[in-house]
């Protein structure tokens, strides 16, 4: 049983990696805000296959809550998280909010692209919380490579363009959605769910699955929006963010299937926001 090491100051960081590297390691990174789940373990896994040394960081980023948003009441559970880290992961990195935004931190990471719509539209402090943190973690740590789900397709893609555009020489892997059995995707916030709304949260994934169908039955791409957002509103959501189909490589509107698409959507239950996505 080997427990990752924890490590909270970016010096501490670098200077494990300096010496792994030293030591000619492939390395890989996962950023999380903890409260792990089968969704993040996944990644974890998936980068040990492809690397000799795994960094997991978990730092719940005050940058990317809005001041209405759930920053406080984010569940932290770095003990048990790193319990679930054993064997998966080499090195932790849990740092504090002043270790990444010391007193005067000023910069702020503003990614075009893929940032614009579906999410932005919702909050548009978002993506420059993540895009900073990211960049962040990313120099801080240098991997090989760094992995992220699917599961926030948006963002993703978002990180893509940062690294590309930045010329960091990190490669950006996605993960595939771990769901649960009635096709919930995993996520950290499904724990706000009361038993009635977990049922609720069900229909989310099936809701996207029947909007597909119609898509590939020949269904208009906006009639099929139209489809989910009612479809949802019925199921009990209140209110549906979006249901976008987009170009799967830029999330540009599109009005025909003719080149790879991607539904999206957001809606909230209670005080609770769900997001999922699907190829179509
Ligand atoms: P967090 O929500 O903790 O997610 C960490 C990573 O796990 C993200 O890449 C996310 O897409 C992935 N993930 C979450 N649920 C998943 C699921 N059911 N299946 C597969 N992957 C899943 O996303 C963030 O943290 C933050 O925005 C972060 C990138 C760490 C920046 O603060």
């Amino acid at each position: 049983m080997n427990s990752p090491e924890i490590v909270t100051t970016i010096v501490a960081l670098r200077s494990r990696i300096a010496a792994w590297r030293a030591n000619g390691a492939r390395l890989g990174l996962v950023p999380t805000m903890g409260a792990l789940h089968e969704g993040h373990l996944a990644l974890v896994r998936e980068t040990g296959n492809r690397a000799d040394k795994v960094i997991v960081s978990i730092f719940v980023n005050p940058a990317q809550f809005a001041p209405h948003e759930d920053f406080d009441r984010y569940p932290r559970a770095l003990q048990s998280d790193c319990k679930k880290l054993t064997d998966a992961a080499d090195l932790v990195f849990a740092p504090s909010v002043e270790e990444m935004y010391p007193r005067g931190f000023a910069t702020q990471i503003d990614v075009g692209g893929p940032s614009a719509g579906l999410e932005t539209d919702f909050r548009p402090h978002f993506f420059g919380g993540v895009a900073t943190v990211v960049a962040k973690l990313l120099i801080a740590a240098m991997p090989d490579f760094a992995m992220f789900g699917e599961k926030d397709y948006q963002q993703l893609l978002v990180i893509r363009r940062l690294t590309a555009d930045l010329g960091l020489p990190i490669e950006i892997l996605g993960g595939v959605i771990v769901r649960e059995a009635d096709g919930l995707a995993l996520s950290s916030r499904n724990a706000y769910l009361t038993p009635q709304e977990r049922k609720i949260a069900g229909q989310l994934n099936l809701i996207l699955k029947e909007a597909i169908a119609k898509l590939r039955g020949g269904m208009a791409v906006v009639e099929s929006e139209t489809f989910g957002t009612k479809a949802l509103r019925d199921a009990g959501f209140d209110p549906v963010d979006y249901v976008a189909v987009r170009d799967a490589a830029t999330l540009e509107k599109i009005n025909d299937l003719s080149r790879p698409a991607r539904i999206l959507a957001a809606a909230k239950i209670g005080g609770t926001r769900l997001i999922d996505n699907m190829a179509v």
